[in-house]
């Protein structure tokens, strides 16, 4: 019997483990990791990420001076969908940027980053948003870490439960009225003509600023621009802000190309479908709850510039789509980003084959546990008894 030596325990501490063992090659590897440490100052370290405006500086209007405040937003992944993918075929590839995975759960993390750094060199003591409840978290995480005072205004009733306590965790100053979201920024723009409150609603040309390095970051993972970029529309904020990025990136040489924009509106708030502002806007995927566009004229330029669509999907496609992507991809964003998907879905005949497409969902599932709850089709199979053979039963074994 040839010697051999004894494997030291890769995990000090821990009784050796059974994966390990089937894996004694692993083993080894860590034990000679573990035991032969290379010099660490040596090491090749994996660069750290340090937030979108550290990333992409050299396109977006900062200075040097420019103080920086930043959870280390974006850098999202994009996520591929087959299954979405095999229900349109002819070869197209199906792609979800997932921006549901920035540090307060939305793309709004992306423009806060930019408005806030700016609205604090600028010497701001406080900000003021209408928010369907994304951009009200967004703008209390940042303003709080900036040192601001977060003034929100939402809307009665219609602002998803997650979005709700982030805002009052943060330590925004919550005010609620009894109108919708558009009346809400008409009140906001107001306020901050008249007093000492710097609004970052998507007007704020910061904003969008920001905004468009989700457009720089499809491109650097792809390649290339798509051939399709699927996005909800409410504000009209995002449409814009993509456009921006995919040009600006085409000007610099790092795309060849130009994205279709396809936007989505909900069908009881479809103002950029109907051509008419939408005095009561109704419809489950309430970030996208809005009846007068702020960048209305913005996002019909995009649409024609790009050669683009406008079309509505209705709340039960957008659930459809909400439940697809959770239940078969594994990817859980909130209701008004699966518009995106159902859309795409909706106009799946009209995708050219062989087509890259990318959907944007702009925020993450557990914004909204409420609509998660009731619309999953998937009961809780509640009061089993505690016992294996309870269980098994259940379990239809
Ligand atoms: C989750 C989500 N998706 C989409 C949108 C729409 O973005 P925009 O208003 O920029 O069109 C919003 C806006 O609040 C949102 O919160």
């Amino acid at each position: 019997m040839p010697y051999k030596p004894p494997i030291p325990n890769p995990y000090p501490g821990l009784p050796i483990l059974n994966s390990s063992i089937s894996h004694p090659e692993t083993l080894v590897a860590l034990s000679l990791s573990t035991t032969n440490s290379p010099d660490l100052n040596n090491a090749a370290r994996r660069p750290r990420w340090q937030g979108l405006i550290e990333a992409y500086r050299p396109y977006l209007p900062v200075t040097a001076t420019t103080p920086v405040v930043t959870l280390l937003e974006g850098n999202t992944p994009l996520i591929p969908v087959p299954a979405i993918a095999k229900l349109i075929g002819k070869g197209v590839q199906v792609y979800v940027k997932y921006d549901g995975l920035n540090p307060t759960g939305s793309f709004k993390d992306r423009g806060m980053t930019m408005a806030i750094s700016k609205a604090k060199e600028a010497g701001a003591k406080a900000v003021i948003c209408a928010s369907t409840g994304n951009t009200s978290a967004a703008a209390a995480a940042y303003a709080r870490r900036g040192g601001m005072r977060a003034f929100v205004v939402i809307p009665e009733g219609y602002v998803a439960l997650g979005k709700l306590a982030q805002a009052l965790m943060y330590g925004a100053e919550v005010l609620s009225i009894k109108g919708n979201f558009d009346r809400a920024l008409d009140i906001v723009r107001e306020m901050a003509q008249t007093y000492p409150v710097t609004l970052v609603n998507s007007i704020n040309p910061y904003r969008l600023e920001g905004q468009k390095t989700a457009a720089f970051e499809v491109v650097d993972d792809l390649g290339n621009a798509p051939d399709w970029l699927c996005i909800p529309v409410g504000n009209a904020g995002n449409i814009t802000a993509y456009w921006m990025g995919f040009c600006q990136y085409h000007q610099e040489n790092k795309c060849d190309r130009l994205p279709r924009m396809m936007g989505f509106q909900a069908s009881g708030a479809s103002p950029l479908i109907t051509g008419q502002p939408v005095m009561h806007p109704e419809t489950v995927a309430t970030a996208i709850r809005i009846g007068n566009p702020a960048n209305w004229e913005r996002a019909i330029a995009v649409q024609q510039a790009s050669q683009g669509k406008f079309r509505d999907v209705t709340d039960a496609e957008i659930l459809e789509a909400y439940r697809l992507l959770a239940s078969q991809e594994g990817v859980f964003c909130e209701p008004a980003s699966a518009a995106s998907v159902a859309g795409l879905l909706k106009v799946k005949d009209e995708v050219p084959a062989e087509a890259t497409v990318v959907c944007v969902l702009t925020g993450n599932g557990l914004k909204d546990p409420d609509n998660a709850i009731e619309h999953s089709n998937n009961p809780l199979k509640p009061g089993i008894e505690p016992t294996i053979e309870a269980v098994a039963e259940v379990m239809g074994f």
